[in-house]
């Protein structure tokens, strides 16, 4: 692929935006700038942000716009995302979409992951990371070869605070409220192709099965 792809990954929580950005940023070699890691990050390492991010994560709640945009802004800059980039969680309200737009940060596709709920808090329940190398598994889909231990690093896998059913309920809830909204947002807007792509439903619908439905979108509509 010899042009800039920019791209923004939107979906409801737990419907697989990680699991397929990471895929995408592998093909077409661009990063994958997921406002949630981001964010972990600075609560792991203890940050002020970190600190006030973390309560409002740990209820299921946005984390308020101008950090966020001002996080996304700084990181855009760098020169890793001159071919292209891969919004994971961000934009999650009108008003970060805004701010995208008065950045002038160019979004070429919007790929929407379409799951129903109780697929979703099934994702979501039996969730783990590693939290030292955060590849991540799941109880059912994607279990670690030796029961709760990473394969590659092989300390115990964690579940993620956000992942309890209240939590994943409420996250589900404001999705709804106020990043759903952004699918009519884009769904007319400039040069920017709004795709809603099916998430699927496991067994069958792997990861590997959703991630060849998203390149049919990104490459068929390069060439269009
Ligand atoms: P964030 O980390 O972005 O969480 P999220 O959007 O809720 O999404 P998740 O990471 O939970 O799920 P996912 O869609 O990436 O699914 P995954 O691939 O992991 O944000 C966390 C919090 O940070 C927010 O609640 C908010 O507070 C704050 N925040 C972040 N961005 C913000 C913003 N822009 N503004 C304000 N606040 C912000 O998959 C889930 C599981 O399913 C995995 O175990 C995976 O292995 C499995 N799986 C995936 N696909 C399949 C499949 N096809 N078949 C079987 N299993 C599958």
């Amino acid at each position: 692929m010899d042009r800039a792809i920019r791209l923004i990954l939107l979906g409801a929580p737990g419907v697989g935006k990680g699991t397929q950005a990471k895929r995408i940023a592998s093909r077409y070699a661009i990063p994958q700038i997921s406002t949630g890691d981001m964010l972990r990050a600075e609560i792991e390492a203890r940050t002020s942000i970190g600190v006030n991010a973390q309560q409002v994560i740990s209820q299921g709640l946005l984390v308020p716009d101008d950090l966020v945009v001002q996080i996304v802004k700084t990181r855009v800059r760098h020169s890793d995302c001159s071919n292209g980039y891969i919004f994971d969680g961000f934009p999650r309200t009108l008003a970060q979409a805004e701010a995208l737009d008065k950045q002038e940060i160019t979004i070429d596709f919007v790929i929407v992951l379409d799951c129903r709920d109780d697929v979703i808090l099934r994702r979501l329940s039996g969730r783990r990371i590693c939290p030292s190398c955060q590849r991540m598994y799941h109880l059912d889909f994607d279990r670690p070869s030796v029961d709760g231990l990473c394969d590659i690093c092989g300390v115990p896998v964690i579940k993620r605070r956000d992942d309890e059913p209240e939590t994943i309920r409420k996250r589900i809830a404001v999705y709804r409220e106020l990043t759903e909204p952004l699918i009519g947002y884009y769904q007319d807007h400039g040069n920017t192709r709004l795709f809603v792509v099916d998430g699927g439903v496991a067994p069958a619908d792997t990861p590997e099965v959703i991630f060849q439905r998203i390149i049919q979108v990104i490459e068929g509509g390069v060439q269009e």
